[in-house]
């Protein structure tokens, strides 16, 4: 299960019962990162949709006491036991506060967007900085030019760069901060080599076994370096 949210620097995520803040480009990744997966919501999330009816194209699993509450197209669930034995391992936890304290730790992966701004907030997400079971890392994509230096004022655990940001320069900063920095989506075998030569600590690739082939082939050359891999 994952859980995806929009938080503030604070980690707050609404006000008054709405989002802190609505980014056009965030609202676009959202639906294309929980299209086809169920989501898990709480009912006054679901009040916060245009016309409070249930996102499309995903089964909408939603939490309600209320034995009265019976939306069209969704399934409502008292409590947590009966939504989790229904709950498909793909579901995406998509909020409010309340339900992502009680699912965080059903979860092995959180996409948080974290707007570098304080706004009001009356609810947070729980803030993952201070939990040291979690591995936070800053996930850097869809920007023209270089990564700014500003990126390193952040405290992450890794950053993971898309292809077209990877630099000698990046690669550098982040070892000399000891931060492991991940390139993803490789495909290119031969690029996957130039990456590991960058010096990178790890490759993100739908294409898993080359990735680990071109890894060990490294690591063969180069006994005294460790990689990691992940899809
Ligand atoms: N920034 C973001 O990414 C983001 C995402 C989602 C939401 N939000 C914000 O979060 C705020 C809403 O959070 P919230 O905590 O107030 O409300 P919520 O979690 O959305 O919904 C709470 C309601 O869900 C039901 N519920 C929760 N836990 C339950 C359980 N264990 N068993 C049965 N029912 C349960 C109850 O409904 P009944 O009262 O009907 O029993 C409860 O009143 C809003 O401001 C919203 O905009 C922000």
């Amino acid at each position: 299960m994952k859980a995806i949210v929009l938080v503030d620097e604070n980690w707050g995520i609404g006000n008054g019962g709405d989002q802190v803040i609505y980014i056009p480009g965030d609202l676009k990744y959202f639906r294309e990162t929980t299209m086809g997966h169920p989501v898990i919501l709480g009912r006054k999330t679901l009040a916060t949709f245009p016309g409070g009816r249930p996102l499309k194209g995903r089964n909408n699993l939603i939490l309600s006491r209320n034995p009265d509450f019976a939306p069209e197209g969704a399934e409502v669930f008292p409590d947590l036991e009966s939504l989790l034995k229904r709950a498909p391992e793909d579901s995406f936890v998509i909020g409010g506060a309340s339900v992502y304290a009680a699912l965080l730790d059903c979860c092995d992966t959180a996409y948080v967007t974290k707007v570098h701004r304080a706004f009001p907030a009356d609810c947070c997400f729980p803030n993952l900085d201070r939990h040291p079971e979690w591995w936070v890392g800053y996930c850097a994509y869809s920007i023209s030019g270089d990564l700014t230096e500003s990126v390193w004022q952040y405290g992450m655990d890794f950053l993971a760069v898309e292809e077209l940001l990877v630099t000698n320069r990046l690669v550098t900063q982040a070892r000399e901060r000891g931060l492991p920095v991940y390139v993803w989506s490789v495909y290119d075998e031969e690029r996957m080599q130039q990456y590991l030569e960058m010096g990178v600590s790890g490759l993100i690739s739908d294409y898993p076994d080359a990735a680990a082939q071109e890894i060990a082939d490294f690591r063969r050359s180069r006994p005294h370096t460790q990689y990691q891999i992940s899809r």
